[in-house]
């Protein structure tokens, strides 16, 4: 990650401005990029919507190398290097979360949806922001920096293949990717906190919270979207997932989390892994 971050230009409107932040590459850009455009955004100093286009895949730094999930190393808690692995597996995944919140705002802007829409997804851009700041300071800490180790190349792919459908997006990345985070954060949590690493526990603990609004605002789009085109989401929900997610959902699931984010159990628990029929003989 260089040092050298550039100014943050103005943006005359708000797709612009995500597709600055999807268009640079390096984190230290991304990161303060959002800050500064959901400031703008947030304060009245960027007010129209206009429609760039995003990019089809977002700019990213040379480093780290991508990899198919199946290279990735097991993670253990019980060293440095294992809890650092876990962080830089974590960083690129709130990397990948600033992209695909401005992907939103931008590749969505034309549906025609409210500025409510636009408050939240570009909230949650500063939310994946900070996240990724996090991380990167604790990553420093631990004499290491994001882009040292190979990270996951199956990231994006959820964003690929539902940039043609707002309720695609919204059932598989808040509501299928993020949602699941509620559920493997506490354990994880749990782990650093028993190897004597409150300084990870911490950090977790507080991205956990910010991510069940981030999980409730895709319900909640889910839903007016559904709503808006006389649809019904739990079907609807089902439907996308099913066709569009390669895998079952994995239980268990945090379930109070979830209620917390509006998440209805009869969404989810019908795709469980668990929930499948007794093979006939
Ligand atoms: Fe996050
Ligand atoms: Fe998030």
């Amino acid at each position: 990650m260089t040092d050298q971050i550039p100014e943050c230009p103005a943006a005359t409107c708000l797709t612009a401005a995500a597709c600055n932040v999807l268009n640079a590459s390096e984190p230290a850009t991304k990161v303060r990029f959002s800050e500064s455009y959901a400031a703008d955004w947030a304060g009245g100093n960027i007010t129209a919507i206009g429609d760039y286009q995003p990019p089809g895949r977002p700019s990213r730094p040379e480093r780290p190398e991508l990899r198919p999930p199946r290279d990735m190393p097991r993670r253990r808690f019980h060293s440095v290097r294992g809890r650092v692995s876990f962080i830089h597996a974590i960083a690129h995944i709130e990397l990948n979360a600033i992209d695909l919140a401005w992907d939103m705002v931008a590749r969505f802007a034309g549906e025609g949806l409210p500025r409510d829409f636009f408050d939240d997804w570009t909230g949650v851009a500063a939310d994946e922001a900070r996240h990724f700041q996090l991380l990167a300071g604790y990553l420093k800490r631990n004499g290491a920096a994001y882009g040292d180790l190979p990270a996951h190349d199956g990231l994006w792919e959820a964003a690929s293949i539902t940039c043609d459908d707002i309720l695609a997006r919204l059932a598989l990345v808040p509501m299928v990717l993020e949602a699941r985070g509620l559920d493997t954060t506490p354990a994880a949590i749990r782990k650093f906190g028993e190897a004597g690493d409150q300084d990870a526990a911490e950090i977790l603990t507080a991205i956990a919270e910010e991510e069940i609004p981030h999980v409730a605002a895709g319900v909640r789009w889910f839903e007016h979207v559904c709503a808006a085109r006389g649809m019904e989401p739990i079907s609807t929900y089902h439907r996308f997932v099913r066709e569009r997610f390669k895998g079952k959902l994995k239980a268990p699931f945090a379930a109070d989390a979830r209620r917390s984010a509006g998440f209805d159990p009869a969404y989810y628990e019908p795709l469980s892994a668990l929930s499948d029929p007794e093979p006939s003989h």
